[in-house]
């Protein structure tokens, strides 16, 4: 997915242009995986440009760092202000939005209190993470040969650069498999989470999504994701589940900032009814949501200006 260059990325306080957001090759967090990072979305709505949860995206940016022991330099309300500097900077009526916080330049060596912590945010254009027709065609899903990584060797509600070398090895072995998306089982055997999303199964007319103690991220879709489902009437509990809770599912989806809400077709080559009922009802939802059309969401986006 090659990026396209917009106008300005904000960096340690200041909009520099797109190709001055530079930094050296010795910078910390390059070497040792350290840096915390989000990714958010803006959505185009009637009232212009709208960041979708932008605080909560912020606020656990600040919790990441909060568990690295790295002191971010500015609050969530700077950030928020940040990333709206850069939204409209773009012009762009919706984009991808990547705000990161990293060690900087200066210390090497695996001691990260001395290191000074830089911030940047930048956006950019990006289409539906799996697909224009994941919701309707549905994902292909594998799942990986690759553990989750735990909460005692790397924390799995850290949203760090360097937890996602487990992603990428999963997600480039399902690709390579002939698949699009893995799902991450931890060391106990049960269902993690995706490479990048969320994942809810539906069973006997019960949605049921992993706990974070099954090593999955605290997704801002998967919470707004169960609002919807409840909202609607459907029982949504967080449970654990093995894998062939997946192969007998009555309908899957996942869910994430990028990927949105995506219809799972099959796992493991046992195909999956897709999209089933609530999935396509739930994704229908959440594309007006995150476009300002749902009056009792409508606080959920957070207008550029
Ligand atoms: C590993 C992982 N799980 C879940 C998610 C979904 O989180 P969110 O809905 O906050 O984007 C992401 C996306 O950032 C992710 O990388």
């Amino acid at each position: 997915m090659p990026i396209t260059p917009t106008a300005k990325i904000w960096m340690n306080g200041s909009l520099v242009d797109w190709d001055d957001a530079r930094i050296h090759v010795l910078t910390h967090s390059l070497h040792y995986g350290m840096g915390v990072f989000e990714g958010i979305r803006a959505y185009e709505t009637s009232e212009g440009p709208a960041v979708f949860r932008l605080t909560d995206h912020m606020q656990r940016l600040h919790d990441s760092a909060r568990i690295m022991m790295m002191e971010l330099p500015y609050s969530v309300e700077e950030l928020v202000e940040a990333t709206k500097d850069v939204v409209r900077a773009s012009g762009l009526p919706s984009c991808y939005i990547r705000p990161i916080a990293y060690f900087g330049y200066g210390e090497m060596g695996l001691n990260t209190l001395p290191c000074s912590v830089d911030v940047s945010i930048a956006c950019w254009p990006w289409g539906a993470y799996l697909g224009d027709d994941a919701v309707t065609k549905g994902v292909r899903m594998k799942i990986s040969s690759w553990t989750r990584h735990d909460h005692n060797t790397m924390p799995p509600a850290a949203k760090t650069t360097g937890n996602y070398v487990n992603s990428s090895l999963a997600k480039v072995e399902a690709l390579k498999a002939g698949y699009e998306e893995a799902i991450m089982l931890n060391r106990q055997g049960f269902v993690s989470e995706c490479t990048g999303e969320n994942i809810f199964v539906a069973r006997h007319g019960r949605i049921i999504t992993p706990p974070l103690s099954a090593g999955a991220l605290e997704g801002i879709t998967q919470s707004s994701v169960t609002a919807i489902a409840r909202d609607f009437g459907f029982e949504v509990v967080e449970g654990d589940l093995v894998r062939s809770d997946l192969y007998i599912a009555d309908e899957m989806f996942l869910c994430g900032t990028a990927a949105e809400v995506s219809a799972v077709n099959s796992v493991d080559d046992r195909p999956i009814p897709c999209p089933g009922p609530m999935t396509a009802a739930i994704a229908e939802e959440y594309g007006k949501a995150v476009r300002g059309q749902v009056d009792r969401y409508k606080d959920w986006c957070e207008h550029v200006g």
